[in-house]
Formats: structure tokens, sequence, C-alpha cells
């Protein structure tokens, strides 16, 4: 099996950042695609505090980060991706954008290299027909944050070769996560059973069955979650949720991956969660307020 030496990551929001992030601390060289220089140094200033955190805590040593560091190169060139062992793509849930970019790269890699899509809810299938490397070509879908979720699903389609799924198992491993092996479905295994229900927490407000706060608390009390559903919401992107569930709604024709009208009018309004300072709470103040949303 051909080593992975070079990852190339296409996109650096806040999930392409995270696996950037995890791939050179793994000691990979690691090289990142995204539109602009803004894009990047938005992405580098949030590695370097996730990183600066680890040495903190005594997880990274302060050279390691330096390391680190060093091994991470930003370009806006997609074409600077072509010596990657590797690609995993991170860019937003847009079939036609993703495959764009996999077409113009599926020309320039060598024979040996993976194609990895992060997507959230496409299949796997419908990027690996955009290029001529079906049987290298798997899901590695990680979580948010990155670096600290532990999970990631290696999604094999019907053409993936078995050489390949198992070495995308091993880098997977190599970055210091425990892979599972899922089909490709849209959501694959664990946006199969989040997604609906995140979107029930929602539907759940809407019908004045608890309060904000009130459906949080229930879930994280009761069921011992780390975050209630709408704090997850907020922390996922209400935008990237509605792409989601649209995504899943089409594929499936089944009522609860649709998305409901309270998440679609806040995304309308701006209102992306976290990332846009404000969605079920304002995060304009320590602690978060909740926003009254008129329902
Ligand atoms: N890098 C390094 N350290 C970080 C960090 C990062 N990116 N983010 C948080 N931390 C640190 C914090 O500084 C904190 O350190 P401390 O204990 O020394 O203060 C520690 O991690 C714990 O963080 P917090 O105190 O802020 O909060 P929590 O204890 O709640 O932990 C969490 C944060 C790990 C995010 C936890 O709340 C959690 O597991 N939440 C659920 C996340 C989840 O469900 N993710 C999946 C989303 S779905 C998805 O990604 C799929 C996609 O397709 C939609």
């Amino acid at each position: 099996m051909a080593e992975i030496k070079r990852v190339g990551v296409l996109g650096c929001g806040l999930m392409g950042s995270g696996i950037a992030q995890v791939a050179a601390t793994a000691g990979y060289e690691t090289i990142v695609r995204d539109v602009s220089q803004q894009v990047w140094d938005k992405a580098r200033a949030g590695i370097e505090r996730s990183l600066a955190k680890f040495v903190e805590k005594g997880k990274l040593a302060a050279g390691d980060r330096d390391a680190t560091l060093k091994r991470l190169r930003f370009t806006t060139t997609t074409a600077d991706l072509k010596g990657c062992d590797i690609v995993v793509e991170a860019v937003t849930e847009d079939l036609e954008l993703k495959n764009s970019l996999w077409r113009e790269l599926d020309a320039l890699t060598g024979p040996s290299a993976i194609f990895a899509s992060n997507t959230s809810s496409l299949t796997i299938a419908a990027m690996a027909a955009a290029t001529k490397r079906g049987d290298r070509f798997v899901g590695l879908h990680f979580f948010n944050p990155v670096p600290l979720m532990p999970l990631v699903e290696v999604v094999r389609t019907v053409t993936t070769s078995e050489e390949t799924f198992k070495r995308a198992f091993a880098f997977a491993k190599s970055l210091g996560k425990e892979p599972v092996a899922a089909k490709d479905n849209s959501g694959f295994i664990v946006n199969l059973l989040l997604v609906p229900y995140l979107l029930d927490a929602i539907r759940a407000v809407e019908r004045g069955v608890g309060s904000v706060p009130d459906v949080d608390k229930a879930m994280q009390l009761g069921c011992g979650y780390p975050m209630g559903p709408l704090t997850l919401l907020d922390f996922v992107g209400l935008d990237t949720t509605y792409k989601i569930a649209e995504i899943m709604f089409a594929e499936y024709r089944e009522h609860r991956y649709a998305p409901p009208p309270l998440l679609k009018r806040m995304v309308l309004a701006g209102m992306n969660g976290r990332k846009s300072g404000k969605g079920f709470y304002d995060y304009s103040s320590d602690p978060p307020r909740v926003v009254d949303l008129g329902v």
C-alpha cells in the first residue's frame, strides 16, 4: 500500500481547519486550499488558539506545536494539492462546487492518491462518479470540534476498492481518531440519527412543548448529552443544518428530515448560530442570552 505523507484539504471553514490541524499534528505535510487569504487567516488563528489550549493543558509540547504549524501551508490554487497522497474535501454542501474541485484535481493528482469527502449529507457515489477514480474515493466524516471529537466515519461507496478503504481507515487511525465503517447512504450513521433529533428539537420549540433553554436542559440533564440540541444546532451552524436537512429530505422524502419553517426563517434572517453571533442564543454576551424568536 502506498504510504501517505502529504495531505491536501479543500476548504478551511470550521471542519476543514480542524481536519488540517489534526493532520499536521499527526506529522503530515498539510496543504489547505481556500478562496482567500482572509479565510486562511481566520483558520490559522483558530488552529493556533486550539493548539495553545492543548499546550496549556500539557497535551502537546510547545516544540510540537511549532512543528505542527510549520507543516501547515495555505493556498488559493487547487493545483497546489497535486502532489498530495490524500485530499480531504470540506467545502460547503454544494455538489456542483465539490465536483468542480474534484474534476480539476482528478486530472492533476497521481494515480495512487485517495480522494475523501467530509460531506455531512451528500452521497460519496455522487462525487466519485464525477471523477475517473471511483475505486480510490471514500468518505471521511469528522465531527465538530474536530480536534476533540474522536470519531471518524469511513465510508465505502459501491466503487471503492478494498485497498482504498483500508488505507483510509488506517489514515483516520493515524490521526488519533476512532474510525467506524459506514455505508454510503445520505447522513451515514451519525447524521442519519442526529439530524432528525435536532430538527425535532426545533419542532418542539415551534409547538411550544418547551422553551429553548428548557429543551436544552431536558436533553442535557435527562439524557446526559454534553450539549442540548439547540445549543448544538448553534454550534454546528443553522445554515449548514438547513442545507443538510434539504439534501436528506430530497434523498429520503421522509418528514423527519424536512427543515422546519422556524429554521428556514432564522437562516433567512442571517441567524446562523455561533459563527454569526446569533441563533437560538445571542453570543454577544457571556453567558449567551436566549433570543426571543416570537414563537
Ligand atoms: N481545541 C482545543 N480545545 C478545545 C476546543 C478546540 N477546538 N474546543 C474546546 N476546547 C477545550 C476547552 O477549552 C475546554 O478546556 P478546559 O476544560 O481546560 O476549560 C474543554 O475543551 C471543554 O470545553 P468547554 O468547557 O468549552 O465545554 P464542554 O465541556 O461542553 O466540551 C465539547 C466541549 C467537547 C464541544 C462538548 O460540549 C461536546 O462534546 N459537545 C457535543 C459536540 C457534538 O455533538 N459534535 C458533533 C456535531 S455533529 C457534526 O459535527 C457532524 C456534521 O456533519 C454536522
